[in-house]
């Protein structure tokens, strides 16, 4: 099984790769900083099995450069598209906006040329897999979170058009959408997180919702009924519900 595998050096990414690894995977293994990657890569079980492509995703020639090279080395069954941010916005703040549009290639427009490169290749193959990381997040607009609930929410409309475009060519799209997981990503959130799993708990159970190729997860499923519930409430509701929660903290609080 060859897995190609976007941020991978940390929290989820990282725990997807150990799991994977373990199971006699050969990972294609992406992040951004060059020193915290092959740190990682170094930590796994079987090293000398993967490859690393420290690179940034929003960075399209670099993308298909890694991707290429891993295509080379053997055929891909399961790609998947990890990489995210989540740093506080609102549209009241202009350097916000710098933050959002950061927001925005990461989560979504990177996603999309994450998968591209594969398409051609899976095609004649007639099969292959695409995961997308997606989140409840995107289920409904949290107060602070302007970017990131709307980028989530993108993440899974795009991701459900895309399984309609792509299982004519024998591809399947998996969308997984965690709840909390104890990450660096939600280190220093100030709410409460319900439900919240480890790292290396969330994957065992990503990793069998991938295998079996359905199309769409949430985790763990107490996060699922919850965000049923969330999608259905009405505004003023909703509105009385997340009154007072804790925000999520702006770029000059999270030194990102
Ligand atoms: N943790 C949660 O509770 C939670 C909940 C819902 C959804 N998610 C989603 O799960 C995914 C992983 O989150 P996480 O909690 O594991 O976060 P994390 O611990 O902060 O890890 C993020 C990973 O993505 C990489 N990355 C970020 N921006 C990148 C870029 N521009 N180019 C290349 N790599 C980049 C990071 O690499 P570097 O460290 O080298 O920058 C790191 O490997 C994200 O899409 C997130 O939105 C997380």
């Amino acid at each position: 099984m060859r897995i190609f595998l976007t941020g991978a050096s940390s929290g989820i990414g990282a725990a997807l790769a150990r799991e994977f690894d373990a199971l006699g995977a050969e990972l294609g293994l992406v992040g951004r900083n060059p020193e915290k990657l092959e740190a990682f890569a170094a930590s796994l079980g079987h090293p000398g099995r993967h490859r690393s492509y420290a690179l940034d995703v929003a960075d399209r020639a670099a993308l298909f450069a890694a991707a290429r090279d891993f295509e080379a080395a053997g055929p891909t069954d399961i790609v998947i598209a990890n990489a995210g941010i989540s740093i506080g916005v609102k549209t009241e703040f202009e350097e916000d906006l710098d933050v959002m549009e950061r927001v925005y290639r990461t989560n979504v427009l990177a996603m999309a040329a994450t998968f591209h490169p594969f398409i051609d290749p899976m095609r004649r193959r007639g099969r292959g897999q695409f995961v997308g990381i997606a989140s409840v997040a995107g289920i409904r607009g949290l107060p602070g979170s302007e970017a990131y609930c709307s980028s989530k929410a993108a993440a899974i409309s795009y991701l459900e058009s895309l399984r309609n475009d792509v299982h004519k060519y024998g591809i399947k799209v998996t969308t997984i959408s965690p709840g909390f997981v104890r990450t660096p990503l939600t280190a220093k959130n100030p709410y409460r997180m319900p439900f919240i799993l480890e790292a290396d708990e969330f994957a065992r159970r990503a990793v069998r919702a991938i295998l079996s190729e359905v199309s769409y997860r949430t985790i763990p499923w107490q996060m699922g009924l919850l965000a049923k519930l969330l999608r259905i409430l009405p505004n003023a509701v909703f509105d009385a519900v997340i009154a007072g929660r804790g925000e999520k903290p702006r770029a000059k609080d999270l030194g990102a």
